[in-house]
C-alpha cells in the first residue's frame, strides 16, 4: 500500500479519492513545516499546494519518494532538477483554477479603477470622510480601455473573455504564442506595454522571467498605467514598482503575490495607497480548489500506474 502525505490545506475529496485507490493517506497539512524533513523517509507520494517547498533537507530525507502531485499550477516550489535526476515524477493541475485566478486579475482590474479598497478603509476609519472620498473616488469606465496581457496561456485567455464581454479591448504578448483567437497578439513586450492601460501578468517564474518587469518596462507603461500581478512576485521588481507608483507613472499596482511570501513588514508597497492586495488567493475559491484536490489526487494514481 504507497503512503502519501499530504501538507497544504486541500479539499476532502483528496482524501476519498485516494483511499479508495488503495493509498494510506496522511493529512499532514497542518504539521509545521520544518518537521517534514524528519518524517518524508516513509512516504512514496506527497502532495502539496505552493506552501511546502519540495527541495533541500526534505528532498535530502525523501528516500522513499516517487510522485509529488501538485494541486495547483506553479512548479517554482519544486527542485525539478533534483527530481528529474532521482526519477521522481512530478504530476501538477494546470487548468483547474484556470477561472478563479482570471476572476481574480478581473476584480483587480474593477477594484483598481473605482478603488473600493480605499474607499471602504477610509470611510470605516473615518465616517466623516464620505464627502471628500466622494469627490476624490471619480474615475473613468473600464469599457473601451486596452487590457494587455503578458502570457496569454489559459489564464490570459480566460481573462481576455471576461474583459472583452466588459467592452474593452485585449492585446497580449507571449513568448510562445503567437496567435490567440480572442487577444490581438503584439511582436514584443513593449508593443504591449506601450499601448495597454490594465497590464495583467500571467506567466511563471523561471530564471527568465524573474524582474521581467522592472524600471525600464515601467517607463515604458502608458502614464497612471495599473499593473496587474496574479502570478509570482519575482516576476516583477518590487523597487521599480514601488519607485513608479512614487513618480505616478504606475497608476496602481495590484498584486495577489510578492516576492517573498508573507512580505516584509518593511515593504514599502505595503504602504502606499495605490497598492491594492490579496494573499495570495487566486487559485483559492471552492470550485478551483476542489477540481484542483481531485485532479491532483487523480494524477497522482495514474504516475503511480505508470511507475
Ligand atoms: C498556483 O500556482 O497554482 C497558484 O499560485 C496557487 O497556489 P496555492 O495552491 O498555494 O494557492
Amino acid at each position: 500500500m504507497p503512503k502519501i502525505i499530504l501538507t497544504d490545506k486541500l479539499n476532502e475529496k483528496v482524501i476519498e479519492i485516494l483511499e479508495s485507490n488503495g493509498f494510506e493517506v496522511n493529512v499532514a497539512w497542518d504539521i509545521p513545516k520544518e518537521d517534514l524533513p524528519k518524517i518524508i523517509g516513509e512516504y512514496d507520494a506527497i502532495i502539496v499546494r505552493s506552501a511546502t517547498k519540495v527541495r533541500g533537507d526534505l528532498l535530502e530525507n525523501a528516500i522513499n519518494l516517487k510522485v509529488v502531485g501538485r494541486a495547483g499550477v506553479g512548479l517554482d516550489n519544486i527542485d525539478l532538477e533534483t527530481t528529474m535526476k532521482r526519477g521522481i515524477r512530478v504530476v501538477n493541475t494546470p487548468a483547474a483554477t484556470t477561472n478563479s485566478v482570471a476572476e481574480l486579475a478581473l476584480t483587480m482590474v474593477l477594484a483598481s479603477t473605482r478603488d473600493v479598497v480605499k474607499g471602504t478603509y477610509e470611510i470605516k476609519n473615518n465616517p466623516g470622510s464620505f464627502k471628500t472620498m466622494k469627490k476624490e473616488l471619480f474615475s473613468r469606465e473600464i469599457t473601451g480601455k486596452t487590457l494587455g496581457l503578458i502570457g496569454a496561456g489559459r489564464i490570459g485567455t480566460s481573462l481576455a473573455v471576461k474583459c472583452k464581454a466588459l467592452g474593452m479591448e485585449v492585446i497580449g504578448y507571449d513568448a510562445f504564442v503567437s496567435e490567440n483567437p480572442v487577444v490581438e497578439m503584439k511582436l514584443s513586450m513593449g508593443d504591449v506595454l506601450k499601448d495597454a492601460d490594465y497590464i495583467s501578468l500571467h506567466l511563471p517564474l523561471t530564471k527568465e522571467t524573474k524582474h521581467m518587469i522592472g524600471k525600464d518596462q515601467i517607463n515604458l507603461m502608458k502614464k497612471g498605467a495599473v499593473l496587474i500581478n496574479c502570478a509570482r512576485g519575482g516576476i516583477v521588481d518590487e523597487d521599480a514598482a514601488h519607485d513608479g507608483l512614487k513618480s505616478g507613472q504606475l497608476g496602481y499596482y495590484c498584486t495577489d503575490v510578492f516576492e517573498v511570501e508573507p512580505p516584509a513588514p518593511d515593504n514599502p508597497l505595503l504602504h502606499h495607497e495605490h497598492v491594492i492586495i490579496s494573499p495570495h488567493i487566486g487559485a483559492q475559491t471552492m470550485e478551483g480548489s476542489y477540481r484542483a484536490s481531485v485532479q491532483a489526487a487523480e494524477r497522482v494514481i495514474e504516475a503511480f500506474k505508470e511507475l
